[in-house]
């Protein structure tokens, strides 16, 4: 049995969504994992990912494996046994540590794909609900952003351990997401920002009411068909994320590049340290600000339309 599951985007919010501010974050259809349960004839659960060059039997991983760990919670879940043999082929185009969420999607396409197998139907709540725990034992102290945006597939308005809150856009606007090719672990930007926050929490709190009330702003400017208003957004966002120490000179270098080829805002996206940033663009503007993030360094770009 296939399942698929796209990659994700933060607009706004990201590391203060673990402190309880709201962030908005959309799906990213252009990139996926997909994965693919067979019953096998050779004995034994066995995984094949070659995007990580991962070829093993499950009992010879370790079981807080990323992968393994979702196959054993579902083993126990189901309460069937190990002794199913089955080949599990995962692929992906998601790029792996880059802030795409590329975690939380190959454990949705996993578990969906292996309920779908063994024909034990589940929710949205419950894969949602699942990704969630895994999540947590490799992240620390994940808000649950990425696990829901990549379940439901929709873009949402997140806060914490409240119900999932989707927005519409009035008008469809552009972003072009520009990956600096560093790898950065989310875990340790957001156990970096956790010990900065105990030890100035004023300053910290400060910072993440100023993004509060961004994410509040543009969602309303979004559902009032004035996306031209996210660019300064972005700015602002960015910069308290530079005071939040997330950024990296790569990153600022790509952001400075999509504001000079004309973007209306930009900003890091996701963990940071690494990995992506996005820019707000006229469409027409969208290929030559992905070009300029090309000439600055990016390792490639995904044009995507938010509607
Ligand atoms: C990671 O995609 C977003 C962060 O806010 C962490 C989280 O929400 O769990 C940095």
């Amino acid at each position: 049995m296939k399942s698929s599951a796209p990659g994700k985007i933060i607009l706004f919010g990201e590391h203060a969504v673990v402190y309880n501010r709201p962030a908005l974050a959309v799906p990213v259809n252009q990139v996926h994992v997909d994965v693919d349960v067979l019953d096998s004839s050779r004995q034994g659960i066995w995984i094949h990912a070659p995007v990580i060059d991962l070829h093993a039997k499950l009992t010879s991983l370790p079981s807080d494996h990323p992968i393994a760990s979702v196959i054993l919670k579902l083993i126990q879940l189901f309460d069937i046994s190990q002794t199913l043999n089955l080949e599990i082929n995962i692929s992906s185009t998601i790029p792996v540590a880059a802030g795409l969420g590329s975690g939380a999607a190959v454990s949705v396409a996993l578990i969906r794909a292996l309920a779908l197998h063994i024909a034990y139907p589940l929710t949205n709540r419950q894969v949602n609900e699942i990704v969630y725990e895994t999540e947590k034992l490799h992240h620390g102290t994940p808000s649950g952003i990425d696990n829901t945006v990549i379940t439901y597939n929709m873009p949402v308005y997140f806060i914490k351990g409240q119900p999932i809150e989707t927005f519409k856009t009035g008008k469809p606007f552009t972003i072009v997401i520009g990956d600096t090719g560093v790898p950065a672990l989310t875990k340790e930007s957001v156990g970096d920002v956790r010990r900065l926050w105990l030890r100035d929490t004023n300053s910290f709190e400060n910072i993440f009411n100023e993004i509060s009330q961004i994410s509040l702003i543009a969602r309303r400017s979004i559902e009032s068909g004035r996306p031209e208003l996210l660019g300064e957004l972005m700015d602002h966002n960015h910069t308290l994320l530079q005071e939040m120490t997330v950024s990296s000179p790569e990153l600022d270098t790509l952001v400075s590049a999509a504001k000079h080829a004309g973007a209306l805002g930009a900003k890091l996206s996701g963990g940071g340290r690494g990995g992506n940033m996005i820019a707000l663009v006229d469409q027409p503007k969208a290929e030559s600000v992905a070009s300029a993030l090309i000439s600055a360094g990016a390792k490639r770009t995904i044009i995507t339309e938010i509607r």
